[in-house]
């Protein structure tokens, strides 16, 4: 894992209370990372954990970068192994990122972090899913950030979105930008939806 300071700064500048969403747990060592911060922080900071927990592509049989604990069925076990000690802590969905991403509401997140599939139709279908879902003046971001079809995806749905060393993208949500065309506050003037500008 390196994006610690990401995960460090998100928690920082998070509101007091807060709802924050990873897409793509694995065996739970960003997972535990992010819930030790929220823990040491005091805030009450929501955590959900969205994963198949099937492994990507790479690591099922045949894909190269095979893992055991994948092919044999016992990812899910490893990760709530791991996060034994943060039980409590953070609540595991075992689902698809797109179906997950429907149990939320518009608007109500402060931060999703997107390390699922990392092939450009499935990180720009993960990132059109999310973007809505993030409160205006919250975060999305995603790992990955050297490999092409992340750059590519990321570049064609959120051309705003900056690198954040080493590895990641962030895209700050504007905080005058509204749903569902509400007013933005600088002119008075009904504005469409942002993120209208990305389906
Ligand atoms: C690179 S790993 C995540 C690593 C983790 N963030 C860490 O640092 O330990 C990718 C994970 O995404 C999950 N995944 C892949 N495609 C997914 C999808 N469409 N929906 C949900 N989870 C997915 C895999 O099961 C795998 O556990």
């Amino acid at each position: 894992m390196d994006y610690e300071n990401l995960y460090q700064q998100m928690v920082k500048t998070a509101p007091e209370t807060s709802w924050f969403v990873e897409v793509g747990s694995w065996k739970g060592r960003s997972a535990a990372f992010m819930c030790v911060e929220i823990a040491n922080s005091g805030k009450t900071i929501r955590f959900d954990c969205v994963d198949t927990w099937q492994g990507s592509s790479e690591h099922q049989a045949g894909g190269g970068c095979e893992d055991v604990d994948c092919i044999t069925g016992q990812l899910m076990q490893r990760f709530l192994e791991n996060m034994e000690p943060a039980q409590g802590q953070f609540t595991p969905l075992q689902m698809n990122s797109l179906q997950a991403a429907k149990l939320y509401k518009d608007a109500s997140l402060d931060f999703v972090f997107i390390d699922a599939a990392h092939e450009y139709e499935s990180v720009r279908a993960d990132i059109l899913a999310w973007l809505p879902k993030i409160k205006s003046g919250g975060y999305l971001a995603g790992h990955d950030y050297f490999s092409a079809d992340v750059i590519k995806a990321v570049k064609e749905t959120i051309p705003q979105a900056q690198p954040y060393h080493p590895s990641c993208w962030i895209y700050h949500v504007p905080v005058w930008c509204y749903s569902n065309g509400l007013v933005d506050h600088l002119d008075n003037q009904p504005i469409c939806s942002v993120h209208s500008r990305f389906v």
